[in-house]
This record gives structure tokens, C-alpha cells and sequence, in this order.
């Protein structure tokens, strides 16, 4: 049916004909995210003709080999199914490439091979190199593309990188990893790739906040209390995953990226233009104005970290944080945290941002909610007021949308109020279920578009913010304590009360 409502689209550069290239191509990111997001921008009929995927690791395998473990996993994960006649066509442009990372001879040969593929099969010259191994390797890659050659850009064509997080451990590191990274590739050919940003949810915050003339009047500190960010998830440590995680932690793994780059998008001022570096440039200003917190007591008053001990989720008896497997026993690691954070901005003065991720929590559900100063309360001072505030809920995942809360009187004769809500949902107005986050930022790396992706200056900011508090954690003398939680539960006391002494409590999801 016509939709009235939709207009032209507004931006949208094509993507591109390219060569991909993978690098950690037998990983889980390529098996169960990249190749199913190609299979499925395909399937929508969206991938620029011409497109080549190879990938790049250490293990042996032929072409074959390695279409055949795509196809097992497309066949479970695929957004739209698995047809086997769009995957026979599909698959015949993805090809193995065997080398180890540190062996420049490899790339060699990687070099000869793409050439020879453009000059068989024809098509562009263009590279886009995506970086999908562990990041120890990436020094390596980053060096080697650039002794083969393999970096520069063809007569013609471009060269560009896409780098998966982690974007380092912290400030140093991530300043060594752009260092390296741009020593190679130029910073406009740099795509750092965060997921989140290409979640539809998240995309649309700029436009329910720009495009809108009855929000954005209100969206400053006369008019919000408070923003809550949550992200909670059911799972723990499967597949193996301990091992990386305990080096790195919620906050790290989260909340450096993700969850502040959400709470960018629901702060920054609105930019000049849609162009990539205008929205960045309003981004990376609110990252300059998270305060920091200097010493291990405003950690402590302003953060929570807390790890689970055994209980339920799912209905399924779990173990505790430190006996999932690869994690240490002795872990300081922390599985949740909570951060009240500030913006020392004109726009949020005394505003504050509750962020919390946690794992084991009851279920899986990201949200956003914008929690309204109160009406003056000289009217219907009589009757109970929590949970009288207005508040807007962004559903980031699942169930993706937007409701706003407001009072409402009950019918009947006397004045009764209670709370209502309005609801938009995306799969009923919208009706397909939208794309993975990773096939709308595939297709604007192949088409030039940064937006979505995250700039140097914006990686760093965010990790000057982390840092003190990973400091406080771990370099200090008095560290602040480490809380706990019963897996299943919304997690620690010590998080209800980082709200309670504001006078606030956390939105239940
Ligand atoms: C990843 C984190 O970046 O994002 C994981 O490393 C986390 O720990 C995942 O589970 C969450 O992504 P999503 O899209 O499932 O919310």
C-alpha cells in the first residue's frame, strides 16, 4: 500500500562493485554476522554487481571448503532463510586465501590473485579490507597490506579498511591502533565499525528528534529529569567467550562503544548537515563533555560494578560469573556496571545518564528512556505521584520502537489517574522486520559513506572517559568494591542505589 507519509529517500550513496577481503575469515563474525549480512543484502537484490568476498586466514581449505561451512551457518542464521539457488550464485563469488598474518608473502600472493581475479572475471579495482581477526593480529595486517602494496588504490578504484572493536583496551592502545591503522589507510578511508549504529532503532534518534518539531523544544534540562540507558542481556559466557570477555568486561566491552554512542546520538546538538563529519563533529563534542571522574571516590559514588553469582535465567539453573568457563576464578572482572554519567553541557546541566549493561539479567532488551521533569504538581497533589513523570522508551531491540508514557483519568466518576502509553512499533507500521545492522553498514562502507561509522577523535574521547574509571578499578589503592547479583535477577542492590539516592529508580523493562 502507498504510504503518503514516505518521502524520497533523503541521502543514500550507491554502494559500489568491490573485492572484499576478510581477514579472520574461519571466525564466528564472518560465519554467523558478515557473510549471512551479504547473503542477505543479495537476497534484497541491494549488493552492487561484481561484488567478491575473500577471505583470509591461516587455516588450509580450499574455495569449496570454505563456501560449504558459509552455507551450513547461512542456513541457520539468515534473516530471510536460505534459498539454494540464490546461495549457488551467491557463493560462486567467495573465494579462500591461505596465509598466516605475519607472512608478507601471503599478502604476495593475495596482491597476484586479486589482479588476476579482476582481469579473469573483470570488474573493479576497488578494496574494501575488513579486518574481522583478533586484534593482536591487526598490526600485522595493517603492516603487511602496506609492504605488499595491497593498501593502495588502483587507477580508478579506492582502497578502504573496515576495523571491528575492540578499538584497543584503552587511550594508548586505541592511539596506537589509529596510529598504526592510519599509517596505512587515511583517516577517510578508516571505517571503525560499531553495530549499534546501524541498528534501525538507533539510526532513528536523529530523526524522531530532528524531524520532529514537538520533542526536540523539550529535549534539554528544563524539560528532563533524567535518560536511562539499559542494556540487558540473558546470556553469559557460552561458546567460549570467557576468555576474551574477563579481559575486558562490561564496561569495556559496552559501554566504551555502544551505549555511549547511543547516548551521543540522544545528546549532541543537531549538526549542520547530514554529511559523515557533521554528525561526527556533534558526536565527538559530547564525548568532550562527559565529566570525568578524577579520583577512586567519585568512581566509587558514580559507578557499580558487580558480578553474578549462580541462579536461574531462562528457567535454567546457571553458574556464577567466575566458574563459566575460561574466566579466573580470582576475576575482577565485571559482567555488569552502572555508570551515572554527566554531560557538562549548556543543553544537560544537571542532568544525569544512568547507564547499566549486565549479563545473566532476566532477558535480552536495550532501551533508551527520556524521564520528564513532573507537571507542577498543584492540581492533583493528592494522589500518588511515582511513576507520574512522562517518559519517551526508545526500544533499541527487541520489539524495536517507540512509547511514550503519560496520565491519564480513569473512567468514572471520580478523579482517578493512571498510566497509559502510547506505542509505535515498527513491525506494525513498517511490517518487514529490518535489516541486520550489519548489512546497512556493509553497504555504506562499499559506498563510501562514513556516517555510521566511528571517527578516530571520537574512539579516543570516549576512552579518556573509561579510563579513570577503569583506573579507580584497577590501579588504585582502594579500588572500589565489587558488588553481586543472582544470575536472573536486574543485579545488584548497589545499582538500585546509585538511582535511590538521586530520589530515582531504574525503568522496568
Ligand atoms: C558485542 C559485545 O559488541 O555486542 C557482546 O562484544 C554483546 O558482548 C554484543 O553481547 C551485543 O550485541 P547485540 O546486537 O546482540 O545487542
Amino acid at each position: 500500500m502507498d504510504n503518503p507519509f514516505r518521502d524520497e529517500p533523503l541521502t543514500r550513496s550507491l554502494p559500489q562493485p568491490c573485492t572484499v577481503i576478510i581477514f579472520g575469515a574461519t571466525g564466528d563474525l564472518t560465519h554467523r554476522k558478515l557473510i549471512p549480512a551479504f547473503y542477505n543484502v543479495a537476497a534484497d537484490g541491494d549488493l552492487p554487481s561484481g561484488l567478491r568476498i575473500v577471505g583470509f586466514a591461516r587455516r588450509p581449505k580450499s574455495d569449496e571448503e570454505f563456501r560449504s561451512d558459509l552455507e551450513a551457518i547461512n542456513r541457520k542464521v539468515s534473516r530471510q532463510g536460505h534459498n539454494d539457488a540464490l546461495w549457488e550464485t551467491f557463493s560462486q563469488s567467495i573465494y579462500y586465501h591461505q596465509s598466516e598474518f605475519q607472512d608478507l608473502e601471503g599478502y604476495q600472493a593475495l596482491a597476484e590473485r586479486l589482479d588476476k581475479l579482476d582481469e579473469e572475471r573483470g570488474g573493479h579495482p576497488n578494496r574494501l579490507f575488513y579486518l574481522a581477526s583478533a586484534p593482536e593480529f591487526f598490526d600485522d595486517i595493517m603492516l603487511h597490506l602496506k609492504e605488499s602494496g595491497l593498501c593502495d588504490a588502483k587507477p580508478g578504484g579506492w582502497s578502504r579498511v573496515v576495523v571491528e572493536k575492540p578499538f584497543g583496551v584503552d587511550l594508548p592502545t586505541a592511539q596506537h591502533l589509529n596510529n598504526v591503522v592510519n599509517s596505512t589507510f587515511a583517516e577517510k578511508e578508516t571505517y571503525r565499525i560499531d553495530h549499534y549504529l546501524g541498528k534501525e532503532t538507533a539510526q532513528n534518534i536523529m530523526v524522531l528528534r530532528f524531524a520532529n518539531a514537538i520533542f526536540e523544544p523539550l529535549w534539554n534540562s528544563r524539560y528532563i529529569d533524567h535518560i536511562q540507558i539499559t542494556c540487558a542481556e540473558n546470556l553469559g559466557m557460552e561458546g567460549g567467550r570467557g576468555g576474551y570477555y574477563d579481559k575486558s568486561g562490561a564496561l569495556r566491552d559496552m559501554v566504551q562503544n555502544h551505549l555511549l554512542q547511543l547516548l551521543s546520538l540522544v545528546a549532541m546538538e543537531p549538526p549542520v548537515d547530514l554529511s559523515a563529519d557533521g554528525v561526527r563533529d556533534e558526536k565527538v563534542k559530547v564525548f568532550k563533555s562527559l565529566r570525568h571522574m578524577e579520583t577512586p571516590e567519585e568512581v566509587a559514588q558514580n559507578v557499580v560494578r558487580a558480578q553474578y553469582t549462580p541462579g536461574v535465567v531462562d528457567g535454567e539453573k546457571v553458574v556464577g560469573y567466575r566458574q563459566e568457563d575460561r574466566v579466573n576464578l580470582e576475576s575482577q572482572t565485571e559482567p555488569f556496571v552502572a555508570v551515572k554519567a554527566m554531560v557538562d553541557s549548556w543543553r544537560w546541566q544537571g542532568v544525569p545518564f544512568y547507564i547499566r549493561m549486565g549479563k545473566r539479567l532476566p532477558k535480552k532488551a536495550t532501551e533508551i528512556s527520556i524521564h520528564f521533569r513532573r507537571a507542577p504538581e498543584v492540581l492533583f497533589n493528592t494522589l500518588p505521584s511515582r511513576g507520574r513523570s512522562n517518559v519517551m522508551v526508545i526500544r533499541i531491540q527487541p520489539n524495536e520502537g517507540i512509547a511514550l508514557r503519560m496520565m491519564s483519568k480513569l473512567p468514572g466518576p471520580s478523579i482517578r489517574m493512571e498510566g497509559v502509553k502510547m506505542d509505535f512499533q515498527y513491525s506494525t507500521s513498517f511490517g518487514n522486520k529490518s535489516p541486520e545492522a550489519y548489512e546497512r553498514l556493509l553497504l555504506d562502507a562499499m559506498a563510501g559513506d562514513a556516517t555510521l561509522f566511528a571517527r578516530r577523535d571520537e574512539v579516543e574521547e570516549a576512552w579518556k572517559f573509561i579510563d579513570c574509571i577503569e583506573h579507580a578499578w584497577h590501579k588504585s589503592s582502594d579500588p572500589p568494591p565489587m558488588a553481586e547479583y543472582p544470575a536472573g535477577s536486574w543485579g545488584p542492590k548497589e545499582a538500585d542505589d546509585l538511582l535511590a539516592r538521586d530520589g530515582r529508580y531504574w525503568r522496568r523493562l
